[in-house]
């Protein structure tokens, strides 16, 4: 068998483990939702998901994969011997394809909102209800959808088919240092505009009447979802560190870069969407209708806009990457396939599998299952479902591990 592949450098490992972890879920969801569950009162529940449930869940999981240097599935079975821990390994495999089949959908739109910026297009907007159309009517447009939907696949297949160290890590080094930089560029852009006062105050002044079960619930849910934890992409990762390597330090840095990434990319978004007179509980159109329009009518805009769809685009990229990775490991760990097989072969199954979430917007939108659209229900099952339970599990069997 050949020998597995690790990470060059501690760094490389940081880098690329933020890179999954800053995703759609920091710079798209976590603004959105945040602003319809009561701006900073849902921060602070959120803070403290992450400190008290994600730091554990992301050591633990970094920790089994360094351990038994293993995709989840072996690693489980590796620690424990047990088929049912086998069956929770092989959850996350699965919970990796139902992520990625809508996650690309949605990195889709990300990359042809880029051009739709490049060509100028958002100067016509002369109100967001203008933007909101024009978003309707790209979505509804199966073309734009699909080619869109399959460059984003084509790009995620080709990091991942270049390798842990050539691709992943070699990617994640120059993607990750140009979206923080771009996001200081649009965090300065926003704080500066005149009546950016009233964003930072939505961010930063609670509203606790809006903290209810169900917020907590997000808030928790969204802890997992941001540190893409649940679905053993943060073991896959760790299985490539060698034994030697420290996990507090590196996880700690992981969770600060993710945390301070969510709140920089709310600071951007608010104070531009506030300044601009715009309504901040907008849902998940904030990005799509609000944004386009809010650019449009900055000073500025053109450029702004472009590095925002960058920004976004390069997030997407890094965090699909790790979730075709979990996906290759499997089948290049347990199977013995080589991976350029795994990932071509098993990048159209995702991508197959995902044809009805990229459908969702147009030609299957009145198809529902459980009142919900395929895009929502992938959403649904992976964020508050698959994530949260695999997250439990892997903790109490790291806990088992450590009793033995
Ligand atoms: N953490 C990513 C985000 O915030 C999403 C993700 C979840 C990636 C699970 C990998 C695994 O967008």
């Amino acid at each position: 068998m050949s020998k597995r592949e690790h990470w060059g450098s501690k760094v490389g490992f940081v880098l690329a483990a933020s890179g999954s972890a800053i995703g759609l879920g920091n710079i798209w969801k976590f603004p959105y939702i945040a602003g319809e569950n009561g701006g900073a009162a849902f921060v602070f529940v959120y803070l403290i998901c992450i400190a008290v449930i994600g730091l554990p869940v992301l050591m633990a999981e970094i920790l089994i994969g360094r351990t038994t240097q293993r995709n989840p599935v072996g690693a489980f079975r590796k620690l424990s011997g047990k088929p049912f821990w086998t069956f929770v390994g092989g959850m996350g495999v699965v919970a990796g394809f139902v992520i990625l089949s809508y996650y690309a959908v949605v990195a889709g739109w990300t990359i042809g909102y880029l051009v739709e910026a490049i060509k100028g297009v958002f100067n016509n907007f002369s109100s967001a209800a203008d933007a909101e159309t024009h978003f309707n009517n790209l979505v509804g447009n199966v073309s734009w959808m699909m080619g869109y939907y399959t460059l984003f696949f084509v790009l995620t297949m080709a990091v991942v088919y270049m390798g842990v160290k050539n691709g992943i890590e070699r990617g994640s080094k120059i993607m990750m240092p140009v979206l923080f930089f771009i996001l200081i560029i649009l965090v300065i852009r926003g704080v500066t505009l005149p009546g950016a006062e009233a964003g930072l105050s939505f961010i930063f002044n609670p509203n606790w009447d809006k903290i209810t079960g169900q917020s907590i619930l997000i808030a928790l849910g969204h802890a997992f979802f941001t540190l893409s934890l649940g679905m053993g992409a943060m073991m896959t990762y760790g299985s490539y560190l060698s034994k030697k390597d420290s996990i507090p330090g590196s996880s700690l840095q992981i969770l600060t870069l993710d945390t301070l990434i969510a709140i920089l990319a709310g600071v951007a978004i608010f104070t531009a969407v506030f300044a601009m007179g715009q309504d901040p509980a907008a849902g998940p159109g904030l990005i799509f209708h609000s944004i386009p329009f809010v650019f449009a009518s900055m000073p500025g805009g053109y450029v702004f806009a472009i590095l925002f769809f960058i920004l976004l685009a390069l997030a997407a990229l890094t965090s699909a990457i790790s979730l075709l990775e979990v996906i290759t490991a499997y089948f290049v760990d347990e199977l013995k396939w080589a991976r350029h097989k795994v990932v071509i072969s098993m990048g159209t199954v995702v991508f197959l599998v995902g044809i009805p979430s990229a459908l969702s917007y147009n030609v299957l939108s009145d198809f529902h299952i459980f009142g919900l659209t395929f895009f929502d229900l992938a959403d649904y099952i992976s964020a508050n479902i698959l994530l949260p339970l695999g997250g439990a599990q892997s903790c109490c069997l790291c806990r088992l591990d450590m009793g033995n």
